[in-house]
């Protein structure tokens, strides 16, 4: 057994995709439930990455979602190819919100999700090009004694 070793997960994500919205964040959640991680970590992982999977699913065209469990942190990256984000800060404003009406009726576009990402997160990084695409790279630190790979 190797501490160093991680545990990786990879989701393809489809804009407009509400059927299986979830599912990436819940087989994260579901995993680290497994691996025993404390439940305040479970609980801010699921958050965030729930978040930033509807956004790519309610914002995106299509994307990715990729997850690296550490013995020290967890990585999660979303890459999507999208409209981007024109102002950063402005999205990260609570209640900011672009979303088009039919969103809206659905109970999304409250403009919570980047904040609130933000606020379960140790470190946020966001990325974006307008008319080409948003990258988010979410870091929750972890503290697992082990992983065992077996
Ligand atoms: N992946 C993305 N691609 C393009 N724009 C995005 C993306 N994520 C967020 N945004 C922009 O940032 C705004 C704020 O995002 P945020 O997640 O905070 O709110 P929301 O998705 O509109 O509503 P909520 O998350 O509460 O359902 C969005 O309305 C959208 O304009
Ligand atoms: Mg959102």
């Amino acid at each position: 057994m190797h501490i160093t070793d991680s545990i990786e997960g990879f989701f393809q994500l489809m804009g407009g995709d509400f059927t299986n919205a979830g599912s990436a964040s819940g087989e994260l959640k579901s995993t680290l439930t497994k691996l025993g991680v404390s439940q305040d970590v479970i609980r801010r992982a699921a958050i965030a990455a729930f978040e930033a999977e509807m956004n790519v699913i309610i914002h995106a065209v299509a994307g990715t979602m990729h997850y690296s469990i550490g013995s020290e942190e967890l990585k999660i990256t979303l890459t999507d190819m999208g409209p981007g984000i024109e102002d950063i800060e402005l999205a990260m404003r609570e209640g900011y919100s672009t979303a088009p009406d039919w969103v809206r009726e659905m109970g999304w576009g409250a403009g919570m999700g980047l904040p609130n990402i933000k606020r379960n997160s140790d470190n946020l990084k966001i990325d974006s090009v307008v008319g080409e695409g948003t990258t988010l790279e979410i870091i929750i630190s972890i503290r697992i004694i082990a992983i065992r790979k077996d």
